[in-house]
């Protein structure tokens, strides 16, 4: 069989990809070499920006299947049917290592849901946590500063991620889970995923609920502890992307099921917690896990740049019969990703296959045009504004989710806090749950990153919400820390 030709961009055949042309044997290059030229030039625009967080992250296909009715509550079509399949792409990662870091870290994952429904691509944008460190968007950027490279030091520095923390008390809840056994996965298949914030279901009656996602993985949890990540990030830093990947290259379809705690929305504003703050969660007491359905990943991309590094997850992507709550985090994120997306790929990200839509032959259907890298037109003699006489795409007047109740007036306001809210309490309630073992290794990893601060009134700060949270706790992370400083 002969060997297909190697060509230019351009598609013209190349002579020689060994040797580069010189003026004479031994001399100079020449500019004429087009393959040197476009060569070198194409190489030096490989990368793209990197996410400015969850960088690091690993990408498969698969479907969700719907297992059960929850027609009373949404009437979201890809949740229409028992038996309904939806093509997903799902990308995990790690949020605070920068792309060249290490899988294998005590970090948050994230877990970043595609569905491309038969009304448009719904992305559901989670982590492997149920709560996150703040409540209000305008924290973020200082937050994540803290938490990454120090700008002078040019590493993460512990002053900068407890001195943070010092000054955010809600984050207890959320830094006790990170320090506890759930703090290092296994691997991306071992754990669970969280839509995290609170979305609005509406069904078909326009009846507004207020709703939270756990996606259980099938795999069982497993997690590392400190030493043995430690171990496994220098010998593997791909650990993560190794497992996911051969797992699925074997044939083993990792799967989780989807449950979700529902609230009538008229609950909301008296129940204990504020159902908006996201530093929370419902207990499954107050409002059982309803199961839903089954989440299967079956197929590795075939292009890690094209499909993983490219991929754009919003979550403000919805799909008629969801929406968002008044979650101000929620509502701050709302903004950012397409943001982002259209900062690091392009305002055209929309088109990639990744990405686009596959409700509608031909993409989107809409009268945004042009830009950088436009590859889908509309069809010869579209129209590109609306209203138009030509049947260009119009309007359905039908709002995708419920509208959602306001009062008071415009102002910085802190998010309401109802009866049983305090920054402490449920980092509190968590602690208690965990076994002797458990509160033992929790109380040794924060003071293992505690104990590196070198300032005492950072320190005190974050003893005070330990104690805060439940005096056991405080108390022995407060002789943790004392007896590691004293060595
Ligand atoms: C106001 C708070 C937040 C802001 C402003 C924010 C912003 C961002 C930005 C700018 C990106 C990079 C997007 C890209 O370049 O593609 C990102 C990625 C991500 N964020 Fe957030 N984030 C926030 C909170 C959260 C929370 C609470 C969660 C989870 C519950 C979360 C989960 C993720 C995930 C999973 C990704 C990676 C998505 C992917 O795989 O492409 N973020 N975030």
């Amino acid at each position: 069989m002969s060997k297909r030709v190697l060509t230019t961009e351009a598609g013209a055949p190349i002579a020689d990809n060994q040797n580069s042309a010189s003026a004479g044997v031994g001399g100079p290059l020449l500019i004429q070499d087009q393959q040197l030229l476009e060569k070198l030039a194409r190489f030096n625009r490989e990368r793209i920006p990197e996410r400015v967080v969850h960088a690091r992250g690993s990408g498969a296909y698969g479907h969700f299947e719907v297992t059960d009715d929850v027609t009373g509550f949404t009437h979201a079509d890809f949740l229409s049917e028992i038996g309904k399949r939806t093509e997903v792409f799902l990308r995990f990662s790690t949020v605070a290592d920068s792309l060249g870091g290490a899988d294998a870290v005590r970090d948050p994952r994230g877990f970043a849901l595609k569905f491309y429904t038969e009304e448009g691509n719904y992305d559901l944008v989670g982590n492997n946590t149920p709560v996150f460190f703040i409540k209000d968007p305008i924290k973020f950027p200082d937050f994540i500063h803290s938490q990454k490279r120090d700008p002078f030091t040019g590493k993460q520095e512990p002053d900068n991620v407890w001195d943070f923390w010092a000054h955010a008390p809600e984050a207890t809840h959320q830094v006790t889970w990170l320090m506890g056994d759930r703090g290092i996965p296994a691997s991306y298949r071992h754990m669970n995923g969280y839509g995290s914030h609170t979305y609005q279901w509406t069904n078909a009656e326009g009846e507004a609920f207020f709703v939270k996602y756990h996606f259980k993985t099938n795999q069982g949890i497993r997690c590392l502890s400190s030493e043995q990540a430690a171990e496994l990030a220098g010998k593997d830093p791909n650990s993560h992307q190794t497992d996911l990947l051969q797992a699925i290259e074997r044939g083993v379809h990792p799967s989780w099921t989807l449950y979700v705690q529902i609230m009538p929305a008229a609950e909301a504003a008296d129940y204990r917690f504020n159902p908006f703050d996201l530093t929370k969660v419902w207990p499954h007491k107050d409002y059982p896990l309803q199961r839903v359905g089954r989440l299967v990943l079956d197929r590795n991309p075939d292009n890690v740049f094209a499909e993983v590094e490219q991929a754009a997850f919003s979550p403000n992507n919805f799909v008629p019969g969801i929406g968002p709550s008044p979650d101000k985090m929620l509502q701050g994120r709302l903004f950012a990703y397409a943001d982002a997306h259209r900062y690091r790929l392009g305002v055209n990200h929309t088109q990639l296959a990744v990405n686009a839509p596959k409700a509608v032959a031909g993409g989107a259907q809409n009268y945004g045009r042009d830009g950088l890298m436009a590859v889908n037109g509309q069809g010869r003699g579209a129209k590109n504004y609306e209203p138009n006489s030509y049947d260009g795409p119009a309007e359905t007047g039908r709002p995708l989710s419920a509208p959602l109740a306001v009062s008071g007036y415009t102002g910085n306001h802190e998010a309401p806090l109802h009866t049983k809210d305090d920054a402490f309490f449920q980092a509190g309630e968590l602690f208690r749950l965990m076994s002797e073992e458990e509160k033992s290794r929790l109380v040794a990893n924060i003071a293992g990153g505690l104990s590196q601060v070198s300032r005492d009134d950072v320190i005190e700060k974050n003893l005070a919400h330990f104690h805060a949270a439940d005096p056991e706790y405080g108390k022995r992370v407060e002789e943790a820390v004392r007896a590691l400083r004293e060595d």
